[in-house]
């Protein structure tokens, strides 16, 4: 296996592995490589959905999506298609993954299945850079702030959400994360928000008082230092921590259809700062 920095401040290209075929060494290999890289794009893989579903389990269970339909056949897959002349509006904001519930998910995997020849990119950013990179005075206002989270339905309109009519339609609730958060396996804090779509407000404080303070982090949360570009081929796996990242995904590609086949794995619950330290 090969690992090559995707930016100075995060993601690893993988080549020289089969997902298809990992023994335990590899799969401990690309664990570690997970912790350290944040996100890992795997190249070259011809794997089934039993396959993909199968490499998944192996970082733990499989986190359903409250909201969004699933694969027929596979329920752990969603598919996310758009077609030519479709405006994508799923995971086209900075965001981490199902920061509205009460236990996000720990990783969230795509493999391409269909992507269009230029453009349908995959933006990341590393919250443990943009942690790092604030004064001590914020750090410290930080850490005693928690976020009101709230999934936002009208943000997602798309195919993936469409396929879902057929569902019980049912409220969204919100959920209260430490703004910064301490990763469970490595210790690093990192900020843990996603933009005012979906992260309303700070627990305790009106939309208005909140606003200024979320659009500056998140303006600083993605400054381009601390953001890395995956460009995708058929058969490339992306993996990524959401404990530690935001992403967005760009529409940029007007006149194409883009498949990807995205399974995302259960986290464990959210831990502040102050909390890491009393339990220490
Ligand atoms: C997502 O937010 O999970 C979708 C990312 C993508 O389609 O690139």
């Amino acid at each position: 296996m090969e690992i090559q920095q995707l930016s100075g401040a995060l993601g690893g290209e993988v080549t020289g592995i089969d997902l298809g075929d990992l023994d335990d060494g590899g799969f401990e290999a690309l664990h570690r490589a997970l912790l350290e890289h944040g996100v890992l794009c795997i190249r070259g893989q011809d794997i089934t959905p039993d396959e993909q579903i199968a490499f998944a389990r192996r970082w733990g269970e499989i986190h359903d999506h409250p909201y969004l339909a699933t694969l027929p056949g596979h329920p752990e897959i969603i598919e996310i298609v758009k077609e030519p002349g479709e405006r994508n509006r799923f995971g086209a904001h900075w965001h981490t993954d199902q920061i509205f519930t009460p236990v996000p998910a720990m990783a969230t995997m795509l493999l391409a299945k269909e992507v269009p020849p230029v453009g349908g990119d995959t933006l990341f950013t590393d919250l443990y850079s943009a942690y790092d990179a604030l004064s001590d005075g914020m750090k410290r206002l930080a850490a005693r702030l928690a976020t009101f989270n709230l999934y936002n339905k009208q943000a997602d309109r798309s195919r993936v959400m469409k396929a879902k009519v057929t569902a019980p339609e049912t409220p969204a609730e919100p959920a209260i994360h430490p703004l910064v958060r301490v990763h469970p396996e490595t210790g690093r804090p990192a900020l843990y928000l996603n933009d005012p779509r979906v992260t309303r407000r700070f627990d305790g404080m009106t939309e208005a008082e909140s606003r200024p303070l979320i659009d500056f982090l998140m303006a600083h949360c993605t400054r381009p230092e601390f953001t890395c570009r995956v460009r995708w081929a058929v058969g490339t796996l992306t993996i990524w921590d959401n404990r530690r990242l935001m992403h967005l995904a760009l529409d940029d590609y007007p006149d194409h259809r883009r498949v990807m086949h995205r399974i995302t794995i259960k986290g464990t619950p959210t831990v502040g700062l102050e909390q890491a330290r009393v339990a220490a």
